[in-house]
């Protein structure tokens, strides 16, 4: 559009939150989009982007400040881009993500959301430190996180929403450690178990010194790997970490996927749990990982059966299994799009198809094949609401949405996690 030209500053007032969090300006009909702004604000913008139908802003300076502001409290807010909305009092931020999510749903899945139960948020007790995983790079002398959609790396001296461990060993190797070849460091922690589980990735070793102050140091290590030329080659300690989730134990090996928030996963597997009643039998739990849900609902009249793609994730679950006495869990190492024919031509009954697929939803073969096996319940366990109202749209078809209860399980991001309970349909 003429109106805005790239590199000059507008006034602008924002008047809503986009998907991401982003303030929305309006010109006419034109939307200029402007993160780090909240409805409300009047501010002075400089414009990044001009295109035929969008605009993207950043802001210069705040002329009206919204209520809802908070004082940020990290340095690399406005260069990081990873908690984008820290700027935004967290009430107010949870109020957004649920006004978003109906959009969605009805945008992207037809949902007619006055129909159906939609909760509130739940909330997050700890707004701050509570990822156990995190993953840095290295690049040019520099720890730290690329900036969104870049490749600028920006230098990380502390993160607020990770685990205050993880930053004091960030201190140790960035005092420590030259020239060792590191392109990323993943760190991962159990919040109750207190192994914390440390990944280099270089193409050199590791001084052996350094690891032994390391974790002289840092008591709570257990575990370090090397990972070089894609292979993991254990350095340090034991193979393993371990989590506790509502009081069963779980195996985390460095390439399985594991909740980043604990205690908030623990909040939406009860809710899972409460979906789960006496007369459900036959139960399968697609992308079950290293078998959280099935471990968690299990008891003896139950038959479990948990499929995910990656081995060692299911060489975990195998092992879980015994570490939580559930020997009548099975666990398949499997393409969710592969084992869904098989349990149809089998002509499996089932009862409950529990779905807790990656960001990218279900793909859409599965989708249909689910709506053909037809079991009486469903639970989406979702943290893209895009492709959840996606895969939603086709199995309304046969389903009632009953409930959705959002997550807030990465606080101060625009982030959400969803638990959906559908019913099968009566004819
Ligand atoms: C969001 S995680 C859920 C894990 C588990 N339910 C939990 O809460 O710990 C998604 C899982 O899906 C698995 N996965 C991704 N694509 C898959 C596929 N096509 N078939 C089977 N599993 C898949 C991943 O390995 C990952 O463990």
């Amino acid at each position: 559009m003429d109106e805005f030209v790239e590199g000059k500053n507008y006034k602008l007032s924002i008047i809503h939150q986009d998907h991401y969090g982003r303030g929305i300006a309006k010109f006419n009909r034109y939307p200029i989009f402007i993160p780090y702004t909240l409805p409300g604000e009047l501010i002075e913008v400089k414009i990044t982007k001009s295109k035929k139908n969008f605009a993207e802003g950043l802001p210069e300076k705040l002329i009206t400040v919204s209520n809802n502001r908070v004082k940020i409290p990290c340095e690399n807010f406005y260069v990081c881009g990873g908690c984008d909305i820290m700027h935004q009092k967290y009430e107010d931020g949870l109020k957004m993500k649920k006004r978003n999510l109906l959009e969605i749903l009805y945008k992207f899945g037809k949902i007619d959301v006055t129909k159906l139960k939609i909760n509130n948020v739940v909330k997050c007790d700890d707004i701050f430190n509570y990822r156990n995983k995190v993953t840095f790079h290295v690049k040019d002398n520099k720890i730290g996180f690329y900036k969104n959609e870049t490749n600028e790396l920006i230098n990380i001296d502390e993160c607020k929403i990770i685990n205050d461990k993880f930053n004091k060993i960030l201190k140790y190797i960035k005092k420590h450690l030259s020239d060792s070849g590191i392109t990323e460091i993943v760190m991962r922690y159990g919040t109750y178990t207190d192994e914390l589980m440390i990944i280099f990735k270089s193409n050199k070793n590791i001084d052996e010194q350094f690891i032994r102050n390391l974790v002289k140091l840092n008591k709570s290590v257990k575990s370090i790997y090397l990972l070089k030329n894609s292979k993991y080659k254990l350095i340090y300690g034991e193979k393993y970490i371990h989590e506790n989730l509502l009081d069963k134990t779980f195996r985390i090996s460095p390439d399985s996927f594991f909740q980043v928030n604990t205690k908030q996963a623990e909040k939406m597997f009860s809710k899972v749990l409460k979906y789960i009643n006496s007369d459900d039998k036959n139960i399968l739990d697609l992308y079950c990982g290293i078998g959280v849900i099935s471990l968690i609902i299990n008891n003896s009249r139950k038959n479990i059966i948990g499929v995910d793609i990656v081995k060692n994730a299911i060489e975990d679950a195998n092992v879980n299994k015994v570490l939580n006495n559930a020997s009548k869990v099975e666990f398949v190492c499997e393409n969710v799009s592969n084992i869904l024919p098989v349990i149809k031509r089998a002509k499996k009954d089932l009862d409950v198809i529990i779905l807790d697929p990656p960001r990218t939803g279900i793909d859409k073969n599965s989708v249909n094949i689910i709506n053909e096996l037809l079991p009486k319940k469903l639970i989406y366990i979702s943290c893209n609401p895009v492709t959840l109202a996606r895969d939603l749209k086709t199995l309304k078809e046969n389903y009632n949405v009953e409930e959705i209860t959002p997550y807030d399980m990465f606080p101060i991001t625009h982030h959400i996690e969803t638990v959906t309970l559908l019913t099968i349909k009566e004819n």
